[in-house]
């Protein structure tokens, strides 16, 4: 268990201060979980461990019961991340849209394999169930952003914006 001094320590007063503001919503403080983690997530790019027990101490939950809803939920990040975080939907209408074709030039161009983080950092390549966009297939997102059609020319201008 975590003094509330430790908390302080490995949580900015920014973090805190939007993690109650969501918990101010519920009765319950563990129901903001998962947006206390993807707040978290915002401001470093991932949930370290000591992130992670900092959390738990704040909602009033045991380390093991958050991180295994962290587990769970494919959106959190407990390992760390490149600059930029590609997500490649993976799912059906993705798939037969040309998933592995677009898997392989992005692979390709940064020389990383899925889950893989590029050796400058710039950028780590993920998979992410269906964005929602299948009509629009192959889609991926960059840095929660939504962009559709792919193929080799649109991505390779996409992965150019990002420095
Ligand atoms: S299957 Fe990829 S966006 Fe739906």
């Amino acid at each position: 268990m975590l003094s509330p001094e430790v908390v302080t320590e490995l949580l900015s007063v920014e973090e805190r201060e939007e993690i109650e503001a969501e918990a101010a919503h519920y009765p319950v403080r563990r129901a903001v979980c998962i947006d206390a983690m993807l707040i978290v997530q915002r401001h470093r790019g991932w949930v370290s461990d000591e992130s992670l027990g900092a959390i738990a101490e704040l909602l009033g939950m045991s380390t093991a019961d958050l991180d295994g809803i962290a587990t769970f939920y494919n959106l959190i990040r407990r390992r760390p991340v490149g600059r930029h975080v590609a997500m490649l939907c993976d799912s059906v209408s993705c798939w037969i849209m040309g998933y592995n074709r677009v898997r392989d030039h992005l692979c390709k161009q940064l020389g990383v394999p899925m889950g893989g983080t590029t050796a400058d950092n710039r950028f780590t390549l993920l998979p992410i169930v269906c964005l929602g966009a299948c009509d629009r297939a192959p889609a991926m997102m960059i840095d929660g952003e939504l962009y559709t059609d792919l193929d080799e020319q649109r991505i390779n201008t996409l992965l150019e914006r990002c420095e």
